[in-house]
Order: structure tokens, then C-alpha cells, then sequence
């Protein structure tokens, strides 16, 4: 035996895929095959398979080798204390927050909490999430995160207009607000023919109607203001008023609910979460109750479960896009959970006292800068400010040059004014630094805590000051020691099913490992504390990978060029039909507004169209579940003159490879229109079909899907796009950050250069350690998987949609329509008696209502698939008891799952089944069980009596 024979290079695929050789051969035999490559031969159309070497991709390396690796490039940058402010501040992550949240498994693998009895803890952490932000920002109601603060700004321009009744199409954005969000503003603004007016909102004069403005509290300045006054002439108009805020700001500051606005927006990323090169953190959205059903993103509720105990659940879902579709306002789906999660945790552990001190201390060292600054003659900016000082000086490159010396970031404003914005982790030292840079590199003479000495309290005028009392709840008092807080964590983690206890097989979402090796660097400091608008000298190593997984990802999909910048499938949804747009228009042919839409696309398609003002026309499906080609054949020659796009899912979302994909495309671009496709199912092609070269033209890709970045409980996502060679020269552009987008590019569609650039080192490491090999092993195995469970459950349930050999794609759906008519139990009854089994229910009711698509992905042992197909089964036997009158149609385990430990406990036990057949339904459930903590949970209940908020002290007391 060589050293080669013995080398650890390919030791990761074992690793990431579940089922062994061995069982692989099993699963094969199940089906009839002898190999994964007679199997692929079936599954997979020939017409767009590729033989394609992979070359970029490489052969995989092992996981210390891709650490090394990666720590090597990542080595490159230069971590210097960030005074940029923007929006992006250095921040202090308390550890337990950082071991138990960020880098714990069972918050960052949870999925969208979409079956709220299995999902009660990140429930509550998210309705923590909410009270604080609508606390700190004086409003009545607020959203469980949004993707940036650019985005949440152009969310609530969408709201604004809807709500203005003065039927106006333009609105005024204050030129002091950040730059990025007047860019995402602009972008988002212009393809639905808004006029975006950008000039000091007390001078406008109202010639033209206007349905908002938007002011930044403080201003991109640091300035503190009293919009008060301002806000009122707009409201006298029937404009709608829309501040961006800084939340720890808000601790000092009176908040815009209390001067007048409608909607307040954010981001949260100060309050414990990394810079991480410009994200991913959680934008927010605040607004009045009236508002509410006009609100974008997810909303939690509470409510009550099965036994009248109160509940936590999403609320109003049917606002959501997916319900909403071609009348969306809004597209967003993945939102930022995670991040939401560590600031709201942080918000917990501070609690409002914690919160104003660390403000306080921010304030204070702000005005001791300031008089130090002023004590070297600088000119330093003049009003109220909170964090930030900016100075007028003619040395400002040389300024900037000596901070840089001195690892330092100030921002440039250009012209001759620098900003200095200062955060929790500042030091009295580092005030000094600062001066000495400002002071070109000599000592100021005088330290900061003589400066501190001399210097009266901060104040701010009465009408600036906030008085009002905030997070007064129980939980933002209760949980300040680390035993406390330690505790918290847990007592909510306790609650929730996530990857750590058992497969997630929700179909659509790709629930596949998450390898600690890839989430490792997502904490390394060369990572988490860059700063999204510092020189990108200073990011050399992490750019070097980021154009690397752009080479990766253009090598896998075929695609000529990427663009990493949207931050979930949604966003490259938008960003891709945004490209497709300007694409059209350089060719003169700038009235393509069609987009054509198959009936069984995810609600992110048709709202993202609607967003770009494409007008939907629907596609219809066959009865096999693919596009009907005649039907696609007849609008796409209809609207030839006006075809814009196709938006496909491919495989589709009926979890089938559509023979006809070619010829798709095909009808498409011969009438002139471009094809999208929808990667979320791009699992069931990596290594073995590169849609760049099948047809599309542009296809996002959901990393936090197919490759392996974490579902967060409902984000952060990744959703980049890639693009044919034609339209490369469109893909989004950051006029911050130039490098960041080709010079002809679509404006930025999200706040960071980079959208979530700090989780991107994950995608790169699972591609890196799989490898060519591994990657294309693991799209078969995903595919062998969703056969051998279709094939096992098909005696049970009928399996909707099949290819033309009888087997689907790297998902299933099994049909229980006709049970429900057998036997009165519904698809939701299977979801909720799952849980008792311990699995979190496959994607319920999507494409198809009244049926379940099961995707178990590669990473899932054939020991977890049978387990999965013998709970199924089981369920289909209980079924089948009250389908033949042994069991009561309505008091049965199904009807009553998912059953507590509490109803266990009652002394009465009204139900034709035992005790242990209600809990103990297998055997193997008697060593590892699972207990959801609420029973069913009533919507419509919680929907009617809407309360989105944390309970207030006085409801404890009471
Ligand atoms: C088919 C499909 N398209 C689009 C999306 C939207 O992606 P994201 O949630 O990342 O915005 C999803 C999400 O589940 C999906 O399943």
C-alpha cells in the first residue's frame, strides 16, 4: 500500500451521504437496478446529461485539508477596527450566544417554523424578536425579520403605496439616509414606475403628489433630528412616513412611532451578530396594527393548542406570497431567523437596562471623540449625534491612509469629510488611536479619560430624548446571568425537532447535512469582522474564495457567469427577471412584460414577476404534472411580441425531469423570451446535467439547499444567479463597491456587495471537500433515496407524478386526497400523528394541496428512511382502522395528534386507543422520543384574535 492508498482526500463524501455502498446496493436491488448509473439512465432524460469534467469543481479534499486550506486564504485579509458605521457596526456577541445559538445545531438546522408544535422555541425567540423591535422603535407591530435594511426599505416603499389613497407614483427619500438603502430603494423602485425624488424632505413642495418619504434616524451624518414637524406636512398630504433606525439608538432616542411614522425599518445586526462582510443579519419591519395584513415576511402569533393552552404559531400566512402570488407586494420567503434569534437573545440578556448602558457608553465616547477632536482644531460636524462624528479636513486622504496605517477604517464621505462611527466594542484606547490617526499619527497630548473628566453629561434636547418605557416584558427581565440565559437557550431548543433528532424530508427544501467542517469559518475573525464597505484590500483571501465558488458554481451549472450577491432564492428570483429585463431593453425591446408561469410554481415566481411589473400569464399542467407544451406552445406564440420569460422549476416541482425541457426552451426563445429557471431543485442535478447548457438562460441556486448552508429556522439563505454569456454584463453591480458587479450591471438588489458573503465559505467548503465524484454521487443518491421511499410507500399511499419510467426525481409526493374521502383524515391529521413518530411532516399541501412531497436527500442512512417508511406505514394502518369503522372517525390518534406529555398525564383518558399507543406507536420510540409541548394548534383561532407580541409584565402579575 502507497501513502496515496492511505490519504484522507475523499474521506467527506462517506461522511455526507447516509447510506453506505452496501445499502446503496440494497435501496438499487429495491428497485430493480444494478448500479446508481443504470438507475440515473431511467431517471434522467439522456438529452441533458453531460459528460462535463468538472475541472474547477477538483477532486475533493478531506475536512482538516479544506480548513487548512481555507484558513490559509482567509489569512490574506486584514482585520482592522471598523468606524464605518452604515448601518454595520462592530458588535460583541456574548459568548453563550455565539456556543449555544450561532454555532449550535439545533438552532441553526431548524427549518421555517412552519408546523408550529414542533417549533414552539424558536416561536417564542422570534416573538421576542418582534416585541423588541416594535418596542424600540415605538410601534405596535413588527415582522419576524426581513433580508437587509435596503430591502426592508424597499418593502416598505411596496406598503406605502399601497396604503397612500392619493393614487401618487412618486416619493421622497432624504439624501442623508445610507447610501446602499437609497440604492436598493432606486433599484427596487424604477421597474414598477416609481419616481424616486432624493432631496431634503423639509424643502419639497408638494407641485407633485407623493405617496411616502423616507427619512434615516440617526442620519447617514450621525446626526439626530426632530422629524416631528416634517413628518406631519407629509401626513397632511397622505403621504406615508418611513424611518430607518438604529436600534440602539432607540434605547436614547424618541422613537418614530412617537413622531409620526407609519413603518420602521432596520437591521438588527448590532446587537450581537458579526459583521461578517456585510451579512447575512435580520432586517426589520415595524409598522401600526392597521397595517398588519399589509405587512411583508412572516409574522408570529400566539394562539391556543388542542387543550386551550396557549400557543405560538406563524399568523396570517395567508398575506404570504405564496398564497398571494401574481397580487404579491412582496416575494420574500427565507427571511433571517437565525440572526433575528441572536438579537433577540442578546436583547434578553441585556434586557432594557443592559441595552441603555451599552448606548449610553457608545454616546459617551462619541462626545469625548468629539471634544478631542475639537481640542486639535479639527472641524467636526455640527448637531446631535449618537455614535457618529464626521470632521471637514483638506488632509483627508492622508487621514484615511494613517487610520489604515493603524488598522483602522474611517468612512470617506468624499469631498473632504470623514465619518467616524463608534460601537460597543470601543474602547477609551481606541478613541485615542483614532485621534492619533486624525492627528496624522502623533499622540493627541491629552487621554481620554482626562477629556471624560472635563466634559459635562450628555444631553439631548427634551424633544430628542426618549421617555417612554421599553421591553418591559418578563423576558426581557428575567434571564441576565449566564445560568439564566444558558437555560433560556435551552428550555427553547428543548422544544424544537430539528436535523439533530431525526430526518427533515420536506420536499422543495433540501434538508441535507450541514457539516460542522463547513460551518467552522463562518466564526474565524478574518471573516466575521470585516466590514461590508471597508477597502477590499483589506478582504483579499475572502474575495479569493468568493470568485472561486463563482468559478465552482459556473463549472457546475454551466452557467458563464454568477452572481453571489442575492441573498435567498427569492432575491435571485428578482435579481435574475431584473437582468432579464435590462437584457431586453439593450436590445431595444424594453416592452417585454410577459412572464410566463407554469400553475404548479412556488408563490416566490409570480410575485417576483409582479415585482419587476412583468404581468403573469399561467401555464397549465398536464396530468402528469408537466407543462402542458401545447398550452406553453400557444401563450408563448400569442405573446411573442411581448414574451419577456419563463419561469420554470426544473426538475419540476411535482419532483419529476420533464422530458420536454429542451423543446421548452426551445418554444420560449424562438418567441423571443428569455427562460428562468427555478433552482431549487438543482439537487437533482449537480454532476449530472449543467442547465447553462440544457437551455436556461438564467437559474438560481438556493445555497442554503443544495449546498449545504443551514436553513438557519427560516434563514439566512443564499439565492445567487447564474447567467448565459449574454447576459453576464447585467448581473447586479454595487456602486459602493464596484469590484463586487460588472460596470453595466443591474443596480444592487440587496444592501451588501456580497449579500450574505460571510455563510458563502460553507457552499466552497462542501463543494471543495465533495468534489466532482462526491457531488455527483450525492444528486444520485438524493434521487435513489426518493425512489426507494416512493417505492416502498406506493402499497400504501398513491405516489402522485411519475417520468416516463416510473420513477421521480430527487423528491415524491405521496396523494392522501382519496384517504381523506375514505376515512375523513386529511393531510394535516398525517403531518401532526408524524410528530408523534418524531419526524418533522414532509412539505404539506405544496404543489399540490391535500398532499405531502418528501425530499429525504443524500445525507439520510437507509436506517432513517425505513424508519420514516415504517412510521408512514403505521400512520397508513391507523388510517385504515377508521376507514373499516375499528377506530372513531374523529377521536382517533391521528385526529388528536400530536399528543403531549401533559394530555398523557390527565387522569381521564376519553379515547379509544391507549395511552401507549398514542405515544409509543413503534418500538423504537420507547429509547429516543420526542415530546411536542403543545398540542394541535388552532389558526384560525389565532388569526381572529391576533397577538404578536410577548405578554407584558402586568399579564404575569395578573
Ligand atoms: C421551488 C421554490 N422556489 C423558490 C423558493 C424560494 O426560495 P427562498 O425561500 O430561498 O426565497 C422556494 C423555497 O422553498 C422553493 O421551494
Amino acid at each position: 500500500m502507497k501513502i496515496a492508498d492511505l490519504s484522507p482526500t475523499n474521506e467527506f463524501i462517506p461522511r455526507h451521504i447516509g447510506p453506505t455502498d452496501s445499502d446503496i446496493h440494497e435501496m438499487l436491488k429495491t428497485l430493480g437496478f444494478n448500479s446508481l448509473d443504470q438507475m440515473a439512465d431511467k431517471v434522467i432524460p439522456a438529452q441533458i446529461r453531460t459528460t462535463h469534467a468538472y475541472a474547477d469543481v477538483g477532486n475533493g479534499i478531506s475536512e482538516h485539508g479544506l480548513l487548512n486550506h481555507l484558513k490559509q486564504m482567509v489569512s490574506k485579509n486584514k482585520v482592522y477596527k471598523n468606524y464605518i458605521g452604515m448601518g454595520y457596526h462592530d458588535t460583541i456577541t456574548p459568548t453563550v450566544i455565539q456556543r449555544n445559538i450561532f454555532e449550535n445545531p439545533v438552532w441553526y438546522t431548524a427549518y421555517t417554523p412552519y408546523q408550529p408544535e414542533i417549533s414552539q422555541g424558536r416561536l417564542e425567540a422570534l416573538l421576542n424578536f418582534q416585541t423588541m423591535i416594535a418596542d424600540l422603535n415605538g410601534m405596535e407591530i413588527a415582522n419576524a425579520s426581513l433580508l437587509d435594511e435596503g430591502t426592508a426599505a424597499a418593502e416598505a416603499m411596496f406598503m406605502a403605496h399601497s396604503l397612500c389613497k392619493n393614487k401618487a407614483n412618486a416619493f421622497v427619500v432624504s439624501p442623508d439616509m445610507h447610501p446602499h438603502v437609497i440604492e436598493v430603494i432606486g433599484t427596487r423602485a424604477e421597474p414598477l414606475g416609481f419616481e424616486m425624488i432624493v432631496m431634503d424632505p423639509a424643502k419639497y413642495d408638494f407641485a407633485k403628489p407623493v405617496f411616502g418619504v423616507f427619512f434615516q434616524y440617526p442620519n447617514t451624518n450621525g446626526t439626530v433630528e426632530d422629524y416631528a414637524a416634517i413628518a406631519k406636512k407629509y401626513k397632511d398630504h397622505g403621504a406615508l412616513v418611513t424611518a430607518s433606525t438604529d436600534l440602539l439608538a432607540m434605547t436614547l432616542l424618541t422613537p418614530p412611532g412617537e413622531w409620526g411614522a407609519d413603518m420602521v425599518v432596520g437591521n438588527s445586526q448590532r446587537f450581537g451578530v458579526p459583521l461578517g462582510f456585510g451579512g447575512p443579519h435580520a432586517g426589520f419591519l415595524a409598522t401600526k396594527d392597521a397595517f398588519k395584513r399589509l405587512m411583508p415576511g412572516r409574522l408570529v402569533g400566539v394562539s391556543v393548542d388542542s387543550q386551550g393552552k396557549s400557543a405560538l404559531r406563524l399568523a396570517l400566512q395567508t398575506r404570504e406570497q405564496h398564497i398571494r402570488r401574481e397580487k404579491a407586494t412582496s416575494n420574500i420567503c427565507t427571511a433571517q431567523v437565525l440572526l433575528a434569534n441572536m438579537a433577540s437573545m442578546y436583547a434578553v440578556y441585556h434586557g432594557p437596562a443592559g441595552l441603555k448602558k451599552i448606548a449610553l457608553r457608545v454616546q459617551r465616547l462619541t462626545a469625548i471623540l468629539s471634544a478631542g477632536l475639537k481640542k486639535l482644531n479639527l472641524e467636526v460636524g455640527a448637531g446631535h449625534v449618537f455614535d457618529t462624528v464626521t470632521v471637514k479636513t483638506d488632509k483627508a486622504a492622508e487621514i484615511i491612509a494613517q487610520a489604515e496605517k493603524m488598522q483602522m477604517n474611517f468612512r470617506n464621505y468624499g469631498g473632504g469629510k470623514l465619518g467616524v462611527s463608534l460601537n460597543e466594542a470601543t474602547t477609551l484606547e481606541d478613541v485615542e488611536q483614532i485621534w492619533a490617526a486624525f492627528n496624522l499619527g502623533k499622540a493627541a497630548g491629552f487621554t481620554a479619560l482626562s477629556v471624560d473628566e472635563s466634559l459635562a453629561d450628555v444631553t439631548l434636547p427634551a424633544n430628542l430624548t426618549r421617555s417612554t418605557a421599553y421591553m418591559t416584558h418578563q423576558v426581557f427581565n428575567s434571564h441576565h446571568s449566564e445560568t439564566e440565559m444558558l437555560r433560556y437557550i435551552h428550555h427553547l431548543q428543548n422544544k424544537d425537532l430539528t436535523l439533530t433528532h431525526s430526518m427533515i424530508p420536506l420536499g422543495s427544501c433540501t434538508m441535507k447535512l450541514n457539516a460542522t467542517t463547513e460551518l467552522v469559518p463562518v466564526s474565524w475573525p478574518e471573516i466575521s469582522k470585516l466590514h461590508p464597505f471597508a477597502p477590499t484590500a483589506q478582504a483579499v483571501g475572502l474575495i479569493e474564495m468568493i470568485h472561486d465558488l463563482e468559478k465552482k458554481l459556473c463549472d457546475i451549472t454551466g452557467f458563464a457567469a454568477v452572481s453571489l450577491q442575492p441573498n435567498a432564492g427569492s432575491q435571485g428570483e428578482y435579481a435574475g427577471l431584473l437582468v432579464i429585463r435590462k437584457y431586453h431593453q439593450s436590445r431595444g425591446q424594453g416592452h417585454r412584460n410577459i412572464c410566463l408561469i407554469p400553475s404548479s410554481a412556488h408563490g416566490t415566481n409570480p410575485a417576483s414577476a409582479a415585482l419587476v411589473n412583468m404581468q403573469v400569464v399561467v401555464v397549465a399542467c398536464d396530468d402528469q404534472g408537466n407543462v402542458d407544451v401545447a398550452d406553453l406552445k400557444a401563450k408563448a406564440e400569442q405573446h411573442k411580441d411581448n414574451l419577456a420569460a419563463l419561469m420554470i422549476t426544473y426538475p419540476s416541482t411535482h419532483g419529476v425531469f420533464e422530458e420536454g425541457i429542451v423543446e421548452i426552451c426551445k418554444i420560449i426563445h424562438d418567441n423571443g423570451g428569455q427562460v428562468y429557471m427555478d433552482g431549487a431543485n438543482m439537487n437533482a442535478l449537480v454532476g449530472m446535467c449543467r442547465p447553462g447548457v440544457f437551455g436556461p438562460d438564467v437559474s438560481h441556486m438556493n445555497l442554503h439547499k443544495t449546498f449545504s448552508i443551514p436553513h438557519g429556522g427560516g434563514g439566512p439563505g443564499v439565492g445567487p444567479i447564474g447567467v448565459g454569456a449574454h447576459l453576464a454584463e447585467f448581473l447586479p453591480k454595487h456602486s459602493l463597491v464596484p469590484e463586487a458587479g460588472p460596470a453595466n450591471g443591474i443596480s444592487a438588489t440587496t444592501s451588501a456587495p456580497w449579500g450574505s458573503a460571510s455563510i458563502l465559505p460553507i457552499s466552497w467548503a462542501y463543494i471543495t471537500m465533495m468534489g466532482a465524484q462526491g457531488l455527483r454521487k450525492a444528486t444520485l443518491v438524493s434521487i435513489l433515496s426518493a425512489n426507494y421511499i416512493a417505492k416502498k410507500l406506493e402499497a400504501h399511499y398513491p405516489v402522485l407524478y411519475k417520468g416516463k419510467n416510473g420513477l421521480v426525481a430527487h423528491e415524491c409526493i405521496v396523494d392522501v386526497r382519496e384517504i381523506k374521502k375514505t376515512s375523513g383524515i386529511d393531510v394535516t391529521d398525517v403531518a401532526k400523528r408524524l410528530m408523534d413518530f418524531g419526524f418533522h411532516a414532509p412539505t404539506m399541501s405544496f404543489p399540490v394541496a391535500g398532499t405531502l412531497m418528501i425530499e429525504p436527500t443524500e445525507s439520510e442512512s437507509k436506517k432513517e428512511l425505513d424508519r420514516f417508511i415504517e412510521s408512514m406505514v403505521t400512520i397508513r394502518k391507523e388510517i385504515a382502522a377508521v376507514e373499516t369503522g375499528k377506530m372513531d372517525k374523529e377521536n382517533n390518534a391521528l385526529k388528536n395528534a400530536p399528543h403531549t406529555a401533559q394530555m398523557l398525564m390527565k387522569p381521564e383518558w376519553n379515547h379509544p386507543y391507549s395511552r401507549e399507543e398514542a405515544v409509543y406507536p413503534v418500538e423504537w420510540l420507547r429509547g429516543n422520543k420526542f415530546w411536542p409541548v403543545v398540542g394541535r394548534v388552532d389558526n384560525a383561532y389565532g388569526d381572529r384574535n391576533l397577538i404578536c407580541s410577548c405578554p407584558s409584565i402586568e399579564d404575569y402579575q395578573a
